[in-house]
């Protein structure tokens, strides 16, 4: 098993690299806070790295596409692919990452399954959550960012339909809201909530803010 992140000894002795997740409905705004976080790192010589799920690796990339833009496919058959693009994801990317002591920041991660897979898809989200838990080897994250918005104003931002999970219906999407916002409520240390709506800089000084005072950064300099 993976330990949890979080400060725990790097193999070379350092400190490990904070792990950050994103997390949202479609159209949320995710993808922005994530390069905003990444550029703030890199400014203060953060080591960083910026990744995203399903992808990150030549089989996940093969893999989202199946899974994003392939044939239709049992809501089981659909887990077991992001579950595998996450065990690939984890062990080929994040973990060897998290050990040299860089800060990885990710576009979704083991909650989007629980959400999606479980809620959205009604697998059961204590099912899903122990597949996708299995094969990320246990690792979690030090935060995750839940970037809120209704699924009303992701659909419009989203603007056309882009793959197969978007394209689902407005009680797919709502579950999945609900599901982050009740997952965030019942884990308040380990997860903000932040409202997606305000200017993307004012959502982007909360993340921080909140990072510094859990010392996964120290201020600025
Ligand atoms: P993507 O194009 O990465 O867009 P975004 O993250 O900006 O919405 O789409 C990934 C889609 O895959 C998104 O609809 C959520 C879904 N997804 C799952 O259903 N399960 C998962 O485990 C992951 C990682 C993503």
């Amino acid at each position: 098993m993976i330990a949890s992140s979080g400060g725990a000894q790097a193999d070379g002795g350092g400190r490990r690299g904070a792990f950050v997740v994103f997390e949202g409905g479609d159209g949320a705004g995710k993808s922005t806070q994530v390069q905003l976080l990444v550029e703030a790192l890199a400014d203060r010589g953060v080591p960083v790295l910026r990744t995203r799920q399903p992808g990150g690796t030549p089989l996940g990339n093969a893999l989202r596409d199946l899974v994003l833009h392939g044939d239709p496919m049992s809501a089981r058959a659909e887990a077991l692919l992001f579950a595998a693009d996450k065990a690939q994801h984890v062990a080929d990317v994040i973990e060897p990452a998290l050990s040299a002591g860089t800060t990885v920041v990710c576009d979704r991660y083991v909650d989007s399954s629980v959400a999606y897979q479980g809620a959205g898809r009604g697998v059961g989200a204590d099912e899903v959550e122990r597949v996708q838990d299995w094969a990320v080897g246990g690792l979690a994250p030090d935060l995750t960012v839940v970037v809120d918005v209704t699924p009303d104003e992701g659909r419009r931002r989203r603007g056309q339909v882009h793959d197969r999970l978007e394209a689902e219906g407005e009680d797919f999407h709502a579950a999945i809201r609900t599901h982050f916002l009740d997952r965030a409520a019942a884990h308040p240390t380990r997860y903000l909530v932040v409202d997606g709506t305000p200017d993307p800089q004012a959502i982007h000084a909360r993340v921080l803010e909140r990072l510094e005072a859990d010392r996964l950064i120290g201020p600025a300099t």
